[in-house]
């Protein structure tokens, strides 16, 4: 597992206040059309929490992940798959909302890095509880495309 000290949920059912603010990200994030899972992650994270290096799994998830970062800024890492000196640091300031496609969803592992790690541009980005609100697509079933 990736994730460590967090808790999560998957959530169906918002507030219309939050239903418009997500609405808002998935506009941005998903041509029409696209089908979007209808579950929203909603993770957790504690102070002492950080994610691990991964790609989310194309098994059941698809082309385009949009997040919010709540609560607590922090350093997004994206890693290449192909070379391992080949990477970029994100700063997701608390309310950022960050979309991740193409390249930097298939070919780039991403993380959130714990405290002691995290640093932008040799600056401190004190990690707090976060909390993230990600949206992602479905992926493409095997032969519905054309031909
Ligand atoms: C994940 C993930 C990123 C975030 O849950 O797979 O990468 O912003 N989350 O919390
Ligand atoms: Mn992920």
């Amino acid at each position: 597992q990736a994730i460590h000290g967090y808790r999560e949920i998957e959530k169906s059912h918002w507030s219309k206040q939050s239903e418009s603010v997500l609405q808002r990200l998935r506009d941005v994030a998903f041509p029409p059309g696209v089908p979007q899972l209808s579950m929203v992650h909603v993770l957790d994270l504690e102070k002492t929490g950080f994610i691990k290096a991964h790609v989310d799994s194309v098994k059941f998830c698809g082309d385009t992940i949009a997040g919010l970062c709540l609560l607590s800024g922090c350093v997004m890492r994206l890693l290449s798959e192909d070379s391992d000196v080949d990477q970029v640091d994100l700063l997701l300031q608390r309310h950022t909302a960050y979309i991740l496609r193409g390249e930097a969803r298939y070919r780039f592992s991403h993380q959130i890095l714990p405290d002691e790690q995290s640093f932008f541009g040799g600056e401190k980005v004190p990690r707090g509880r976060r909390i993230s609100i990600i949206c992602r697509n479905l992926p493409n079933e095997p032969g519905s495309g054309p031909d």
